[in-house]
């Protein structure tokens, strides 16, 4: 391995990794010590509200701090993200926005290697007159930018990817895929859940027009609290079919229909934000920020080309892209009976997962050592013998 990056990984604020070599950031990243302050505070503090002040003291202005926070990490500017219940309502929301009945512009251009639910919510869309090409991937662990751009036609309205593909880390060329798309007239969005916090993303170079993820894995905060990112031209044009008072341009006038949807990212909330989320988003998102992404990324990269360089001199199937820019912070390896050495690896206190056809996922984030890396791989190799 390359020598080791001198920089603070701030183990000690994270109690979980006292338990194992936690190599599960693409699931479930370990919660910070932290976090047990910001949700006192949120009792505290709710435990003071009478009824409307929680709004007027704190809760309103809850998720602007939190999708500044998380613009921030994106590289985005600040206005740019509203916070979601999760990721799968942040597409649902953009998916909104279309009207693809007796429409010529209806197709959604995605990818096989997308999450299911993603796949799922496109799917549904055909009931309302979308059409959904999904582009074929071959090994199942790359889509070629070639059949992407070759899809991306007049008759599309968005081309909806994952940035990094939960299944193989396969990553897409973002700027190369706006370009063609915007050239149609199409939009794009990308799924960043797997790459917002472990990879620099540059959505101003990029001009993409949607971002969608969440904070429970590279981000170090928990779950339901997702995000969605629309750049910020493009806000005032769009007008979400999924919605709610929250959205409005005077949200406590509670009038009546129709919809004033207001002048900002905040026309794209629906009801109540989750307020206990966004305390416990905050403590990661601070992390991360502070550590920066430039410098995880770097530090991925080291590990995760040791790691597949590893995994190929054992004779191990690399279920990941062997280019360093194709892919995520993730490295997955083929085995027969994934959930078995999942259990074999807890058992001796290495923590991964796996997915159908594809094998083990491993992910080593910021707060790992290149000690725990080289002794996660040892012990497979064990295992590997074993079998
Ligand atoms: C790439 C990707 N997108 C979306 C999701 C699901 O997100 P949510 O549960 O917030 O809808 C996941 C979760 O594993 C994911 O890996």
């Amino acid at each position: 391995m390359k020598p080791e990056t001198n920089f603070n990984r701030r183990r000690e604020e994270f109690p979980t990794l006292a338990s194992g070599i936690h190599l599960l950031s693409h699931s479930l990243g370990p919660v910070p010590r932290a976090v047990r302050e910001s949700m006192n505070a949120y009792a505290e503090a709710w435990e003071h509200h009478t009824s409307e002040d929680a709004w007027a003291t704190s809760w309103w202005e809850m998720s602007t701090e939190v999708g500044d926070r998380i613009a921030r990490i994106l590289s985005a500017e600040p206005g740019s993200v509203q916070v979601q219940p999760n990721a799968s309502i942040a597409l649902s929301s953009v998916a909104s926005c279309f009207d693809f009945k007796d429409n010529d512009r209806n197709k959604i251009v995605t990818s096989a290697l997308d999450f299911p639910s993603m796949q799922y919510i496109w799917d549904a869309q055909s009931r309302i007159g979308a059409t959904v090409e999904v582009v074929h991937s071959d090994d199942g662990i790359t889509v070629p930018l070639k059949h992407i751009l070759n899809a991306i036609d007049d008759t599309t309205c968005l081309v909806a990817l994952s940035h990094v593909s939960f299944r193989s880390s396969y990553r897409v060329d973002a700027r190369a895929i706006v370009e063609r798309a915007h050239k149609h007239g199409a939009l794009v969005l990308l799924d960043i859940y797997q790459s917002a916090g472990a990879v620099e993303l540059f959505p101003r170079d990029w001009e993409i027009d949607f971002l969608i993820g969440g904070t429970i894995k590279w981000l170090c905060g928990g779950p339901a609290c997702g995000y969605l990112y629309v750049r910020p031209d493009l806000q005032k044009e769009l007008a979400p079919r999924l919605t709610g008072w929250v959205a409005h341009a005077e949200p406590f006038a509670f009038a009546e229909a129709p919809m004033s949807y207001v002048d900002s990212v905040r026309r794209f909330a629906q009801g109540t934000p989750g307020i206990p989320a966004l305390y416990s988003v905050l403590p990661g998102l601070q992390i991360i920020e502070e550590v920066g992404v430039k410098t995880i990324q770097a530090e991925s990269q080291r590990r995760t080309e040791w790691m597949i360089d590893f995994a190929l001199e054992h004779g191990w199937k690399v279920n990941s892209p062997r280019d360093v820019n194709d892919r995520g912070a993730s490295v997955m390896i083929y085995v027969d009976d994934g959930p078995a050495m999942v259990t074999r690896l807890n058992e001796r206190k290495v923590f991964v997962d796996c997915r159908p056809g594809v094998g083990l996922r491993i992910s080593p984030h910021f707060f790992n050592t290149d000690e725990e890396v080289r002794e996660a791989m040892g012990i497979l190799a064990e295992m590997m013998k074993s079998i």
